[in-house]
């Protein structure tokens, strides 16, 4: 009987749920996407439950659509958006408010607030983060803030707090189990990725009471058992990672210098650091890698807010495309953007620039311009946006970078994969699974169970597909940048009142 791991992917904004192999091959794929509601100017929430209903309903459906047993799921591996903020009620399983999505900026002034009071160097020593409305601290608070009742119920014990790694394992375990892993703790700006616990100094500061933080797990490891009633069996819960730190390692970015960038509803550039924290002097994040058998492993990561985020808008919201899919035929129809440039700032910049006042951007047109132009604008945009998080870090780590390991969806698209080698100089490298999140997630908790032996046994599984080698003279390169630049300044403090 053939054995399976399950992968839940509970992305930004798709719940996804994928069966491996042992030979890594993906089997069985599910998946639904998810609402995102944007209640005033850069605000983004999600409905908690949600986001478990649906996680659920596809983890049975890939199942049951591939006729696969309870008893073939050997383990269940978890990888999932971070920094989203959940609170619920321990008693009901009730969340007391829409989840706070990670891109949300309602937060933005406490993090000014933060900055003021003097805590930027603090923070950044503790959690290796910059001081943003990105993490979760600033999001739980508001939550504490503002839901009448919150902070003292919290301080009785009755509100959990959790990333979406946390909301799922508690409502699979039946609300048995409380707990996240070391990645996910790391980007809340509440835990101390040094001596790896909840930091007094800032749940005092930020007024957060320690009662309501989950318990934090080893990233590769059984820490619980998923309810019979969900999927059919009591299934262990093996691995459990941020979704871009599961990538890092489903691209077996494991040796310090090897990075990868994941084309998902951001783009998030991560450079394996070892078992050191490089700290950084341009505007990125140290962040955990993973914690496996106790051994902890760090990552430099550029965040980057919006990549295929900006394609969906433009089909959704804008209706200049019909299917994200079309994007590529319509970018090559044209043989540049004839000057125009979108910096896709719509809840704020991440990396390297870190201001949640930007706001989007379409600037370069002229009365020439065609929906060709702004299509392959927005794509070029994912690869700008790369680029200027790839020199930043290659700085930071003293290092000039060989190739660049690509995936998420828009690594699909051959164009953007070709620009992107141009604008960076270097080879992009794209695996034939470009599903490295879920593959991520998988491997954590396959190396649990005992389905790999190592990770050597599991690089054997992990197929190239195609490099992209950079063709662009550097002069065009220049000057190509030098515009992107150029409109970023014009994007930068927009919404700033
Ligand atoms: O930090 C946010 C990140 O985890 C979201 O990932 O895959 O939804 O773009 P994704």
């Amino acid at each position: 009987m053939e054995q399976y791991i399950l992968a839940i992917d509970a992305g930004t904004t798709s719940a996804r749920c994928i069966l491996f192999d042992r030979a890594g091959q993906m089997c069985a794929v599910a998946q639904k996407e998810l609402h995102l509601n944007y209640p005033h100017d850069g605000w983004v929430e999600q409905d908690a439950m949600e986001i478990w209903k649906t996680q659920l309903q596809v983890c049975r459906s890939a199942m049951s659509v591939h006729l696969i047993q309870p008893e073939q799921i050997v383990a269940i591996g978890i990888t999932n958006q971070r920094e989203t903020t959940i609170v619920w009620d321990k008693a009901t399983g009730k969340p007391i408010a829409p989840a706070i999505v990670w891109q949300c900026r309602r937060t933005a002034e406490q993090a000014d607030d933060l900055r003021s009071r003097g805590l930027t160097d603090m923070l950044r020593d503790k959690t290796g983060l910059v001081v943003d409305a990105y993490f979760s601290a600033t999001k739980l608070r508001w939550i504490l803030d503002t839901v009448p009742g919150a902070r003292q119920r919290a301080e009785n014990g009755e509100l959990l707090f959790g990333t979406v790694d946390s909301w799922l394992i508690w409502n699979l375990t039946g609300g048995k189990r409380h707990v996240t892993d070391a990645s996910n703790a790391a980007r809340t700006m509440l835990y101390n990725i040094h001596t790896l616990q909840w930091d007094e100094d800032i749940l005092r500061e930020l007024d957060i009471p320690a009662c309501m933080l989950p318990e934090v797990v080893p990233s590769s490891g059984i820490v619980a058992y998923a309810d019979a009633s969900m999927l059919g069996r009591e299934i262990p819960i093996a691995g459990i990672a941020g979704d871009q730190q599961a990538a890092l390692f489903g691209q077996a970015c494991w040796q310090p210098g090897e990075a990868k960038n994941t084309y998902g509803t951001g783009c998030f550039l991560l450079m394996n650091t070892g078992t050191t924290s490089v700290s950084s002097s341009n505007g990125l994040l140290t962040t955990i890698a993973w914690n496996i058998g106790g051994t902890v492993e760090y990552a430099l990561e550029g965040s980057v807010f919006v990549a295929g985020a900006a394609i969906q808008w433009l089909r959704d919201e804008v209706g200049l495309l019909e299917h994200s899919s079309e994007s590529e035929d319509i970018a090559r129809s044209v043989a540049d953007t004839g000057g125009v440039y979108l910096v896709p700032a719509f809840t704020g910049l991440g990396a390297p620039y870190w201001d949640p006042y930007a706001r989007g951007t379409l600037i370069g047109l002229t009365r020439a311009t065609s929906r060709a132009h702004i299509v392959r604008a927005a794509l070029e945009s994912l690869a700008y946006q790369t680029a200027d998080v790839l020199d930043v870090m290659q700085k930071d780590a003293g290092l000039v970078l060989q190739s660049l390991k690509a995936d998420g969806g828009a690594s699909a698209n051959n164009f953007l994969m070709e620009f992107q080698a141009d604008l960076i100089g270097v080879p992009v490298e794209r695996p034939a699974c470009v599903e490295t999140t879920a593959l991520g997630a998988a491997c954590l908790a396959g190396l649990a169970v005992g389905c790999w032996a190592d990770r050597d046994e599991i690089r054997r599984t992990i197929v190239p597909d195609r490099t992209f080698r950079p063709q662009m003279e550097t002069a065009r390169r220049e000057e190509l940048l030098a515009g992107w630049h150029k409109a970023v300044s014009r994007a930068l403090g927009w919404a700033k009142t």
